[in-house]
């Protein structure tokens, strides 16, 4: 377990408060009492196949329905094989049918402050229009396309589109490198990169195509870019490969049907952190990803047409995907887009957006509400808030300080708050609070939606009890999982199955209390928690020892009063390393991987502590990145002096 998580437990093992659902909040969607939640949840454990069949044929519209609802052990389980679906009829064609063309669909604010409203008869004609853009630029169904934009609608566009003739879109959150770009192109072989000249980001524009640029220097897969005009900013448009999106709409026709896909066509691939160096592509396919979208925003954010919801996230990564997009657009609600950064042009600005726009239902990170916290009351104060009727959070374990804030300061004591557990991997949230019904618990996630059926384990796979620690795996397999890593079934398997005979192992250390609820400490591999970003160790690590002047790294979170966890490294550097080197590497692994994985402390070392085996320390280093003593055992320690030094070299 990582430093910040032991400072987390810490807080989180004394808390015994328990808030009761607010009497003001009447769920209007979801489930209504406890023991409704009890029942489906019983019935989904005993009946998973009529549980989802039932919930996929009233929700879902099939083009060719399915004849069997899943087949299959886990982890090679499929879901509503033989019926036929599109993502983007789901989220678009269909309310349009029922008659809610004029409904908001986007509500966008651009960081400057321009707006768009776009109803879904809008979002239908562009998305129509886009996907034709790509039929004739040669993509076909099964292709794949990297999309890397900013937080604006044609992002969203560019998705549905891609869903709408069947291209698998692999979408990068622009806080990447072009590095990372090349990779995930070479990855995924994208045929395609939609991208936009640059974003804006705290008044400044943040350059995208120049990335895009470099990294087609060594992605040989990718013949066509298409670049969205945002800012403004100069860039270079080469000759037969480079089109402006603005060109390729004109005159583009809006008809184009939905194609019919398989349940199990590759919607999208997502990469994240693993615990090895090479990002693991992620893949869902498209009917019990969709079930799975539609159904959790709906049971956990009490969704209806009369919200208006704003996810905080940004669509390059799982929350946006399937709380910004596919989830609330499947329901049919308004979803709201914003661009930039929450303390531009001042620290209100998000409050000012709740206000304005009279924000239903407010979704962000712990390490957001942590900054708007340290920030001042006086921000939030300023705004009438009145309108917010319920929180959620999501992205790693709430410290009950911030979750009191949250409930005190932005929800009036008034909002539940949904503290949603879920992974890039399982497509959408897990373990989650029902509004208006769970009495919710600060720090804890409380209690699995109906049809997931967790249990912790110990490292042989006994469950273990109350209140122990232990692994988060999950018994039965769900709609919404991940099929594969892309192009690494093996991976995939290996990953995440190896480890638990018969179950999905998430990677996160939790337990569970007395009341059945689950109480997550995080990642008990290599994997750190930055902001609520996923990072690898070993992804730093590669990139620093890909500079000349390191011999060996070693890369540890400590815990970080904003960020949750922060990123130390350990060098060993071929001169010993000076305060100029510190400023290089830092330089080095932003280029590398992005300025998502900047080191918050660089300490150079003479060496690093292994054991006898050679094995680097890694408890050790953490504990000194933390500032703790060391209360392991360190006899196996190659050269107890190493260790000596290592604290010297405290910034
Ligand atoms: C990891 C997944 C799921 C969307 C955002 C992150 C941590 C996520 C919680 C929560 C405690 C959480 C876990 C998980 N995590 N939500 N509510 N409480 N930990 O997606 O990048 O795939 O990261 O985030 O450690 O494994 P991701």
């Amino acid at each position: 377990m990582s430093a910040s998580e032991s400072g987390n437990i810490e807080s989180v093992l004394h808390e015994t408060r328990v808030f009761p659902p607010p009497a003001e909040f009447t769920p209007r969607v979801s489930f209504k009492t406890e023991e409704e939640y009890e029942q489906a949840w019983q019935h989904a454990k005993d009946n998973p196949a009529e549980f989802w069949g039932e919930l996929a044929q009233e929700n879902l519209t099939w083009f060719e329905p399915f004849t069997s609802t899943m087949s299959g052990e886990m982890p090679e389980t499929k879901w509503f094989e033989g019926g036929k679906i599109n993502a983007s009829y789901q989220c678009l064609d269909r309310h349009i049918e029922a008659g809610h063309g004029n409904k908001a669909a986007i509500i966008w604010e651009g960081e400057p402050g321009d707006t768009r409203v776009l109803r879904y008869q809008d979002l239908h004609r562009e998305v129509c229009r886009f996907a034709n853009v790509l039929k004739r630029m040669g993509i076909e169904a099964g292709d794949r396309i990297t999309i890397y934009m900013p937080m604006v609608p044609e992002l969203a566009i560019a998705m549905l589109a891609c869903a709408r003739i069947g291209a698998t879109h692999s979408i990068i959150f622009g806080g990447f490198s072009a590095d990372a770009v090349a990779d995930r192109n070479n990855d995924a072989e994208a045929k395609l990169v939609i991208t936009a000249d640059a974003g804006w980001r705290r008044g400044k524009e943040v350059p995208l195509k120049i990335a895009v640029d470099e990294s087609l220097e060594r992605s040989p897969t990718v013949e066509k870019v298409i670049v969205y005009q945002r800012t403004g900013a100069d860039v270079t448009m080469v000759p037969d490969r480079d089109y402006w999106w603005h060109e390729l709409m004109e005159n583009e026709s809006a008809d184009c049907p939905a194609a019919s896909l398989d349940s199990e066509h590759p919607l999208f691939i997502l990469y994240t952190s693993g615990s090895t160096g090479k990002p693991k592509g992620v893949m869902h396919t498209t009917a019990g990803y969709m079930l799975g979208a539609q159904m959790t925003t709906k049971w956990v954010f009490d969704l209806s047409p009369e919200d208006t919801y704003w996810c905080t996230a940004d669509i390059g990564w799982i929350t946006g995907h399937s709380y910004i997009v596919y989830g609330p657009l499947a329901n049919g609600a308004t979803t709201m887009m914003y661009e930039g950064a929450p303390n531009w042009p001042d620290e209100g600005r998000f409050w000012e957006l709740v206000e304005k726009y009279r924000v239903t239902l407010f979704y962000t990170a712990p390490t957001a509400i942590r900054a708007f916290m340290k920030w001042g009351d006086q921000f939030p104060q300023k705004a009438d808030l009145s309108s917010l009727r319920l929180l959620g959070t999501v992205g790693e374990p709430i410290n009950p300080k911030a979750w009191m804030w949250y409930h005190t300061v932005i929800g009036g004591e008034r909002c539940p708050i949904v503290d949603t557990w879920w992974q890039t991997e399982t497509g959408g949230i897990m373990i989650s609070p029902l509004p208006g019904i769970t009495p919710t618990k600060p720090g804890s996630c409380t209690k699995p939606l109906p049809g997931v059926v967790p249990a912790i384990v110990d490292e042989s796979g006994q469950e273990v009890g109350d209140n122990q620690g232990g692994l988060l795996v999950m018994t039965q397999p769900w709609p919404h999982m991940l099929r594969t890593l892309y192009g690494d079934h093996e991976r995939f398997v290996d990953t995440y199955f190896s480890k638990i005979d018969g179950c999905y192992f998430a990677g996160d250390g939790a337990r569970k209390d007395e009341d059945g609820y689950y109480w997550v400490m995080g990642r008990v591999d290599d994997v750190l928690n930055v902001s609520g970003h996923r990072l690898s160790t070993m992804e730093v690590e590669s990139a620093l020892v890909s500079h000349e002047q390191v011999t060996e790294a070693a890369v540890v979170g400590f815990p970080h009063e904003l960020k949750g966890e922060g990123i130390c490294c350990f060098v060993t550097a071929k001169d010993g390393g000076s305060e100029e080197l510190k400023k290089e590497l830092t330089q080095h692994v932003r280029k590398q991987i992005g300025a998502i994985a900047t080191p918050d402390q660089i300490r150079f070392a003479a060496a690093l502590p292994k054991t006898r085996s050679g094995k680097i320390m890694r408890r050790l280093l953490r504990d000194i990145a933390a500032g703790r003593e060391s209360a392991g055992d360190t006899t196996t320690l190659e050269d107890f002096t190493v260790l000596a030094k290592l604290r010297e070299t405290e910034d």
